[in-house]
């Protein structure tokens, strides 16, 4: 959940995809319709929902993101639709559900096709109806807020499995919008490089400058994460490479890691001189390395190096 206003909610690419999406994220922000933004993960459907907030009329008030995912069932209904005193254990005092507290803003609810059919059923009602009844409370309270829905499933499929509600997919299914993967939008690579390139320049630092051979191997890389593999990529080579440059060597691709992972040793002296490289700083070095935090802890136990560092760096 989210209601802050300190987004990077700018749109990056020149693709006919991105000035499509543009075009549909004008179009929509001015209206009050339910949106739903269907694509693979990492291809911009938060993005896209903030920036229909932010160009909405809406823009000053609540943005709500509500991942569908990750909350239990239980707590997902007494979240969104709030509950009354003594309505169940715990429940000591009134509370108000989200769905409430976003009054006249947005509502984001993000991987809509992860809900159950319970939650499905209970959702349904409050957007056809636009209104809702706390969990044990008889009288019904009116919702003002706009719904913006986004998924990386195929809900048809999901609706064949009967995973998916067909009446609650027609209600959300009004206008909808599906992201492309970036290995379709090629020609955007460059520019949301350069983007992320901006982003990850240290203070002080000028910003690091990406080589043809390294541009070249992200141009023939099909990106299953698409956008965020893209900004792991970078990030990653940001903290590789040596001064102000990005090199082909710098570019490792999330399914090699893998490979780097297991077959390399670290020597105790190479550990040393990566963390002193990364000023101690044990999320980069590890990032350096290929390893997780972690593994970096358990090579300093295993080399025995765990006194001599807290002694003299503090862990
Ligand atoms: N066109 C774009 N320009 C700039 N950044 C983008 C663009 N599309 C996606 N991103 C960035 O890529 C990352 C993944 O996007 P996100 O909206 O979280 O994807 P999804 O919700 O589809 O998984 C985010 O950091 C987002 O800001
Ligand atoms: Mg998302």
């Amino acid at each position: 959940m989210n209601n802050s206003f300190s987004w990077d909610t700018e749109i990056i690419g020149k693709s006919e995809v991105i000035k499509k999406q543009l075009r549909f994220i004008h179009k929509v922000a001015k209206s009050n319709k339910s949106v739903l933004i269907l694509g693979e993960t990492g291809t911009g459907k938060d993005l896209t929902a903030k920036r229909i907030h932010e160009l909405s009329d809406r823009k000053n008030k609540e943005f709500l993101a509500i991942n569908c995912t990750n909350i239990p069932k239980e707590l997902f209904e007494a979240e969104l639709f709030g509950y009354v005193r003594g309505s169940f254990t715990g429940a000591v005092k009134d509370k108000e559900g989200l769905f409430e507290a976003a009054r006249d803003g947005t509502i984001f609810l993000d991987e809509i096709g992860d809900l159950s059919l319970y939650l499905q059923a209970k959702i349904l009602r409050v957007i056809e109806k636009r209104e809702l009844r706390r969990i044990g409370e008889t009288c019904t309270r009116k919702i003002y807020a706009r719904f913006i829905f986004a998924t990386n499933k195929d809900l048809q499929e999901e609706m064949k499995k009967g995973q998916f509600r067909k009446d609650l997919y027609y209600r959300i299914n009004v206008v909808r919008f599906y992201m492309s993967p970036l290995k379709e939008r090629k020609e955007d690579i460059p520019l949301l490089v350069n983007h992320i390139l901006k982003k990850e320049r240290k203070k002080g630092e000028p910003e690091k400058e990406i080589y043809q051979g390294a541009m070249k191997r992200l141009m023939t890389y099909d990106f299953p994460g698409n956008i965020r593999e893209l900004e792991n990529i970078i990030e990653r080579a940001c903290i590789h490479s040596e001064g102000n440059v990005i090199n082909k060597k710098d570019i490792m691709l999330d399914n090699e890691l893998v490979d780097c992972e297991k077959n390399r040793n670290i020597t105790p002296e190479q550990l040393i001189q990566t963390l002193e490289n990364c000023r101690w700083n044990k999320t980069k070095a590890a990032i350096k390395m290929g390893r997780s935090r972690r593994q970096i802890y358990r090579l300093l136990e295993k080399y025995k190096m765990s006194d001599y560092i807290r002694r003299n760096f503090l862990l």
